[in-house]
């Protein structure tokens, strides 16, 4: 895979046709913007200690090296991929691309990508992947949120190299909104894109409706009445 950045996401580039994890090939001594993108991982890492398992040559998987000011909340950065991975999503697809609350971008109701992010010494490793030209057989069938390709939504087989430009391109626009503003900055694009809104949800055993992501990232949730805010943890809704 080659990779001509838009920008300083995605510089230096480098790519690996196999390897563990992406998200333990960027160290201390890279810059800001490195990425690593693979073919296939052996040990791929999901949040909450689950795997992410894509068949070689497929997906889009890569890690991005940021180094977010200190006085920013690093747990909205998944939130910020979440939006630029929506965009580059909508902008291949042509259909609309929703959040789900804290990191898995949408299509139709399935997830399509997932987001990690992973703090280290003054850096965030941004770890992103996308299912692209998966067949329906070669997607997790167990997977908590139904998963769906790129492929498995419009039939459509594509090149990944301009969708990962896309993605990097999108994440420092919003990145940078973001360094600038805060989620503020670029809360229109997430919150018209939040998936959990107005559903019934379960989290870490408090029973509700999402009410919204709120500004700092959080999800409020109404437990009978009362306003409750979510840090982090995995959402479980009804249809
Ligand atoms: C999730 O859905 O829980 C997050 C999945 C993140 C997967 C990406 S693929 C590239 C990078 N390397 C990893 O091991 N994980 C992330």
């Amino acid at each position: 895979m080659n990779l001509e950045p838009e920008g300083r996401l995605g510089r230096p580039f480098r790519f690996v046709a196999r390897t563990e994890s992406t998200q333990d090939l960027l160290g201390p001594d890279d810059p800001e913007g490195a990425t690593v993108a693979a073919d296939e991982q052996t040990a791929g890492r999901g949040r909450q200690g689950r795997r992410w398992i894509a068949p070689p040559g497929k997906a889009i998987q890569f890690s991005v090296l940021l180094r977010p000011p200190p006085d920013r909340r690093q747990p909205e950065l998944s939130l910020v991929a979440g939006v630029a991975v929506a965009d580059a999503v909508e902008e291949a697809l042509g259909l609309a691309a929703q959040i789900k609350w804290p990191n898995d971008v949408l299509v139709n109701r399935k997830k399509v990508a997932g987001i990690l992010a992973e703090a280290r010494v003054d850096a965030v490793v941004l770890g992103i992947g996308l299912n692209v030209n998966q067949r329906r057989d070669e997607l997790p069938p167990d997977a908590r949120t139904p998963a769906a390709s790129l492929l498995t939504t419009d039939g459509l087989e594509r090149a990944r190299e301009p969708i990962l430009g896309r993605i990097l391109a999108r994440l420092e626009h919003h990145y940078d909104l973001w360094r600038e503003g805060g989620l503020d900055a670029i809360y229109v694009d997430l919150g018209s894109r939040d998936f959990l809104r107005g559903r019934r949800v379960s989290v870490d055993g408090l029973s509700g409706t999402a009410v919204k992501i709120d500004r700092l990232g959080r999800l409020e949730i109404d437990v009978g009445g009362q306003q409750r805010t979510i840090e982090s943890g995995e959402v479980t809704y009804e249809r």
